[in-house]
């Protein structure tokens, strides 16, 4: 099999949300005290098609280009080679605010994510004023209804990031991806960093949201037990490539690959954050 280019030609073109096409990555690393000048290619030519209203899973180990990828769908960073298409057309990074309505990202970390200055209505009101949808009443009415559906009681409207959980937090994260209404929503590590009695919560409440919006999600996750119930289809990635893609029954109960194997036998996987230094963290945090 040939690894470095699996692609998924056979899905039909009409209905695609989301294509990347022989995407590639290069990071420049610069000569440090102990280490010679060199690359990375975080992402070695991946192509995808995700089609309207599926959930497809990314799936690979900490450090194999999942988080790259993401933020080249978003226009957060520039490819070194290959494109993106979203709905069709092709993305061009110098016009993100066109973008974000229709694709808005999910990132891990919700406490570094939300501005620590500013209320719940008012983080989640950002995206209408900048985009200037509706009057100011309308938007009031908006980010109540939003936070509405995440779940976010009328009393922790006014209330500050730092006076939330983590869950709570993740949930008006989401509201704020969603006012927008956009089409797509790339969840990369929702989950991650919260207690896993709360991971739950929050894998239901995308669930539901994905039902009531109809959107179409690409969720992103270095565990292959977190995607397991959300996914129609998962891309196996490992050292920048695709080495697998297959549908949730095709992969969880008859993997091909030798690496999507070990994934699913790794019962301990690599925490995110742990001895890795997070470079999400000095990323915007929302498309506008
Ligand atoms: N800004 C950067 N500069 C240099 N190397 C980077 C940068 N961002 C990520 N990398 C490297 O690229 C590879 C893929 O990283 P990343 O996309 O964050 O993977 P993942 O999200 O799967 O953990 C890793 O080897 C990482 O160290
Ligand atoms: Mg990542």
């Amino acid at each position: 099999m040939n690894t470095a280019s699996i692609s998924d030609a056979a899905v039909p073109g009409d209905d695609v949300a989301l294509e990347l096409c022989a995407l590639h990555r290069v990071y420049q690393l610069k000569r440090g005290l102990f280490r010679a000048p060199g690359e990375i290619k975080a992402v070695n030519n991946v192509s995808l098609r995700i089609q309207k209203g599926e959930t497809l899973g990314l799936v690979g180990e900490s450090g194999c280009g999942k988080s790259t990828l993401a933020k080249m769908l978003l226009g957060l960073l520039a490819p070194t080679s290959g494109n993106v298409l979203v709905n069709g057309k092709e993305i061009d990074p110098g016009h993100r605010k066109a973008l974000a309505r229709s694709i808005q990202p999910i990132f891990q970390d919700p406490y570094s994510s939300l501005n620590p200055r500013r209320t719940v209505a008012d983080i989640v009101g950002v995206p209408l004023r900048l985009h200037q949808v509706g009057t100011a009443a309308e938007q009031r009415k908006r980010v109540r209804e939003m936070l509405d559906l995440v779940g976010m009681p009328e009393r922790t409207h006014s209330q500050y990031p730092n006076q939330l959980s983590g869950g709570q937090r993740q949930r008006v994260a989401i509201a704020r991806a969603l006012v927008l209404r956009p089409d797509i929503l790339i969840c990369d590590e929702p989950t991650s960093a919260l207690d896993v009695s709360v991971q739950a919560q929050i894998l239901n409440l995308l669930l539901d949201l994905k039902a009531e919006f109809g959107l179409t999600y690409l969720f992103i996750s270095h565990d292959l037990g977190v995607v397991e119930h959300l996914v129609d289809r998962v891309a196996v990635m490992h050292q920048g490539a695709i080495v697998e893609l297959g549908t949730r029954e095709q992969i969880f109960a008859r993997p091909e690959h030798a690496y999507t194997r070990m994934l699913l036998a790794s019962a301990l996987t690599p925490e995110p954050g742990l001895g890795i230094p997070d470079i999400d963290r000095d990323l915007p945090v929302a498309l506008a």
